[in-house]
């Protein structure tokens, strides 16, 4: 799977040694726990503003990660998902308490593969950088959302959650050029800043659909730079709700 942390394949590296080695020893509860809650986080977020019955698509699911998190909640609502690696085949095997199939394709293919009317939540589970990496980039991803957005309906949500970098980091060039090294050499991520969001840039895109921001939480994550001894990488979790949006999009009447 192309996921942003990539286990380099060396005989002595693995991505828990790394982590061992700049968290003490605590590699469980430095970067597993902060994974479990990074999912958890979203999988609270579809408990809350999903009705039962209702419908979830989940662009980009890789090996169900997201719904494996939900397993504990007990959902009432189905998931329909769109993947286009080989990870949807692992998906598949993936047994859940809740209506799950996921299909092969991309975002822009979801619109053929799928009755789409009436999604209660369009989820982007750690997915929007590697999404707009294969679509060519940023611009590229936002036009093609703005083809799909119109399938949420009002009331509904839509779930971005993805790395970033510590703001702190982005402000000194010196330190994320660091990070960028400390990324590639450790644990192959190659995403530049360029590929990556930011909670303020979505909350922005949304908010011209007529999206309300209405939940942003940030998760220290792993990764410390050598010499500076920070935390380099955040993980967002940003929920935006869809307003009856007027044609003049700067006229859109919030649900809340
Ligand atoms: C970092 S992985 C995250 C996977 C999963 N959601 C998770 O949290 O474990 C990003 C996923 O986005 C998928 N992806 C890449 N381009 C895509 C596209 N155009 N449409 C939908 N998914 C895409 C990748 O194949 C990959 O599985």
């Amino acid at each position: 799977m192309g996921d942003n942390i990539h286990i380099v394949p060396t005989d002595t590296l693995s991505m828990k040694s790394v982590f061992d080695n700049y968290t003490n020893g605590k590699y469980a509860e430095s970067y597993e726990k902060a994974n479990a809650d990074f999912y958890t986080d979203m999988a609270l977020q579809l408990m809350k503003h999903v009705p039962p019955g209702g419908r979830v698509l989940d662009i980009g699911t890789g090996p169900a990660s997201l719904e494996k998190a939900l397993v504990p909640f007990n959902p009432e609502f189905s998931v329909i998902a769109v993947e286009p690696s080989d990870t949807v085949e692992d998906a598949k095997k993936v047994e859940l308490n809740f209506p799950y199939d996921p299909v092969r394709g991309t975002m822009m293919d979801a619109p053929d593969l799928f009755d789409l009317n009436d999604i209660d939540a369009m989820v982007f589970p750690r997915s929007p950088h590697e999404i707009a990496k294969s679509m060519g980039g940023k611009p590229e991803f936002w036009s093609g959302f703005y083809h799909i957005d119109q399938y949420v309906k009002v009331g509904g949500i839509v779930m971005f959650a993805d790395p970033m970098y510590n703001p702190s980091v982005v402000s000194n060039p010196e330190l994320l050029a660091a990070a960028a090294e400390w990324n590639k050499k450790h644990i192959g991520h190659n995403d530049s800043i360029e590929q990556m969001f930011t909670p303020a840039q979505v909350s922005f895109e949304l908010q011209l659909l007529g999206f309300d921001p209405v939940y942003l939480n940030v998760h220290d994550h792993q990764q410390h730079v050598d010499e500076f001894g920070v935390s380099v990488n955040q993980f967002f979790v940003l929920t935006s709700k869809k307003g009856k949006k007027n044609e003049n999009w700067t006229n859109y009447i919030p649900t809340e």
